[in-house]
């Protein structure tokens, strides 16, 4: 009977050490497939304007012998700028968002009025709405509830998700922005296009750092599929949510929920906001 058991115990633990082992090598595969995604995608976001900047001040170098008129020295400048501009971006996503991720991110929590915060980025991005014939349709109501907040933080969680809904919409195509204030005393701000949109399980995946729905559709729209994961922590640690609504083809909505100075919300949780000081 000893004997049973002890063979019974020893088969028991024979099978739990192949199932362990059997579950580990499923997380390293999905880990390496996650982490090569993850390199390929870096190595073309980094790479392509890297090139971009290498090509064309080598060409700029060579002024002396090819004589480049002057509107291709300042196109070939232009580009070198735009390029490493890109290149910033890209860096400064990933810096943040392995700062929000390591929890160590602060924000500087002010008395904000959102309605200018939404209006400076409407304008910073018409220009970008306009080169892509997307309409953009601001409805701001006027009785916003004043928020603790970080401005710049604010304008880059707004920033992301304005700049996915032009990436993601075709021409001719809009982007409404509202903002309202809810019942119990939050600001709601709804940014909804009538662009290309997504199925529940492409939610997940855009909300995933460095997730991009579907490669072959994202990669003629470049990006680090950092944007929405950094918006969304952001907002978390303005104490708010940002909710996704959206159907394949029919278009999406971004709702960013943040509460207000007076809102039972903000008090509840003490906002979620360190100052940098503190
Ligand atoms: N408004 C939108 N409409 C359709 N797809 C979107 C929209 N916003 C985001 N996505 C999808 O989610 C992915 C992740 O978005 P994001 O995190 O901003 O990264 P990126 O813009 O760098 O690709 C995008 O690549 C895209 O596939
Ligand atoms: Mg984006």
């Amino acid at each position: 009977m000893t004997e049973y058991s002890s063979l019974l115990s020893d088969a028991v633990l024979r099978h739990r050490a192949r199932i362990a082992e059997h579950s580990a090598r499923i997380e390293a595969e999905l880990a390496s497939k996650v982490k090569s995604e993850f390199i390929a995608n870096m190595s073309h976001e980094l790479k392509t304007p890297l090139n971009t900047v290498i090509g064309f001040s080598k060409l700029l170098t060579q002024h002396q012998e090819r004589r480049l008129p002057d509107k291709e020295i300042v196109e070939y400048a232009t580009l070198i700028h735009d390029a490493a501009g890109h290149l910033l971006s890209v860096i400064n996503d990933i810096l943040d968002i392995s700062k929000l991720q390591s929890g160590k991110y602060v924000i500087d929590s002010r008395e904000i009025d959102i309605e200018n915060i939404l209006r400076d980025c409407l304008e910073e991005f018409r220009h970008t709405a306009d080169a892509a014939q997307v309409t953009f349709a601001p409805e701001i109501a006027a009785d916003l509830p004043p928020i603790r907040g970080d401005a710049t933080k604010l304008k880059q969680i707004f920033g992301n998700i304005l700049s996915n809904a032009i990436k993601f919409t075709p021409s001719r195509g809009t982007v409404t922005v509202k903002a309202l204030r809810t019942a119990n005393e939050c600001a709601a701000i709804v940014v909804r296009d009538s662009g290309v949109g997504m199925s529940l399980e492409e939610i997940k995946v855009a909300m995933t750092p460095f997730g991009q729905v579907d490669g072959g559709r994202s990669r003629w729209r470049e990006g680090a599929g950092l944007g929405l994961p950094i918006a969304k922590a952001l907002v978390e640690l303005h104490g708010g949510t940002v909710e996704i609504h959206s159907q394949q083809n029919e278009g999406t909505e971004v709702v960013v929920t943040l509460p207000g100075r007076d809102s039972p919300t903000a008090s509840a949780i003490g906002l979620g906001i360190r100052s940098p000081a503190a």
